[in-house]
């Protein structure tokens, strides 16, 4: 049921793959319905049918006919249909974006190239332009999880050791869940991401706006230590085990699955763990406040 939201659903589909599999998912249910009502229909004749010693001979043929022939039709021009659309895994033309995303417990590393060639690195969001082919690279430090975004597309697992390749093409531009669909530890539920699908021309300055280095004065959060997890470009750059933050101001959650407003971030760096259990980062609440404060300031002006 929570497949419902439109945000999040695979029938209300807002890129190419979405659209062939809402398009088969409906001729596969209409087939159903079809494939039922025969079988149950030619079931229920028959029953009648035999009560009558004279009309066994044509009972038996629609039991044959109802039960056998028809469903085994069907369901063979159904498969037929579900082949063609099967993805081309062939060399196809090169995309017009790569992306890379690693499945983290329990959160997305996502990177991409900038405008100079530079890696960009963000986190539990992927904002992409409408009508590009669009290659995820997918990988895992941990374990496997599963990429999935209902709304554009199949979804694909992520795998320690090894790269899987998935291409989706968006179409319409709109805010989308993206979650982990393979169970991977106590926070399984809680590893979701944003999708933005961006009119083309907004995205060129998606890109300059990410490529920028951070700025602001990082000495409370390099204070606390967040810097040997955190890389905040330009001007903390020791850590990469946790999210990049470099423009986190910029981001629409936290974490993938708060909003991304001060008091959800206090509550958030004060206790991360009451939000995703097991996550790797330690609460902050034993900090001073003065220290505490500092840093939510520092994050909050990372646009
Ligand atoms: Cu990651 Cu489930």
């Amino acid at each position: 049921m929570t497949g419902c939201v439109p945000g999040q659903s695979a029938l209300h589909p807002a890129g190419e793959d979405a659209a062939d599999v809402a398009q088969l998912f409906w001729i596969m249910a209409a087939g159903a319905v079809v494939i039922w009502a025969v079988v149950f229909g030619a079931a229920v004749y028959a029953v009648l049918a035999r009560r009558k010693p004279t009309s066994e001979r044509s009972a038996d043929l629609v039991v044959l006919g109802g039960g056998v022939v028809f469903p085994t039709v069907t369901l063979g021009l159904l498969l037929a249909y579900g082949l063609t659309l099967l993805p081309d895994w062939g060399p196809g033309e090169p995309p017009d974006l790569r992306v890379h995303v690693a499945g983290e417990q329990y959160w997305w590393r996502v990177s991409f190239e900038g405008p100079d060639g530079e890696r960009i690195e963000t986190a539990n969001e992927v904002v992409l332009p409408a009508g590009a082919v669009v290659d995820f690279v997918l990988t895992s430090p941990d374990v496997i999880h599963s990429f999935w975004i209902p709304p554009l597309g199949g979804k694909m697992d992520t795998i320690p050791g090894r790269e899987n390749l998935l291409r989706l093409r968006p179409t319409v531009p709109g805010v989308y869940r993206g979650i982990c669909t393979e169970f991977c530890g106590a926070s399984h539920a809680f590893m979701a991401f944003e999708a933005r699908v961006v009119p083309p021309e907004e995205f060129p300055a998606y890109l300059a706006a990410q490529a920028a280095p951070a700025q602001g004065d990082a000495s409370a959060f390099l204070a606390a230590g967040c810097g040997g997890c955190h890389r905040v470009r330009g001007l903390a750059e020791m850590g990469s085990t946790g999210p990049d933050l470099t423009h986190f101001a910029s981001r629409t959650s936290i974490a993938g699955i708060l909003d991304n407003t001060p008091d959800n971030l206090r509550d958030w760096l004060a206790d991360p763990a009451r939000f995703k259990p097991d996550a790797r980062m330690p609460g902050y609440h034993m900090l001073p406040e003065a220290e505490f404060e500092a840093i939510l300031a520092f994050l909050g002006e990372l646009e």
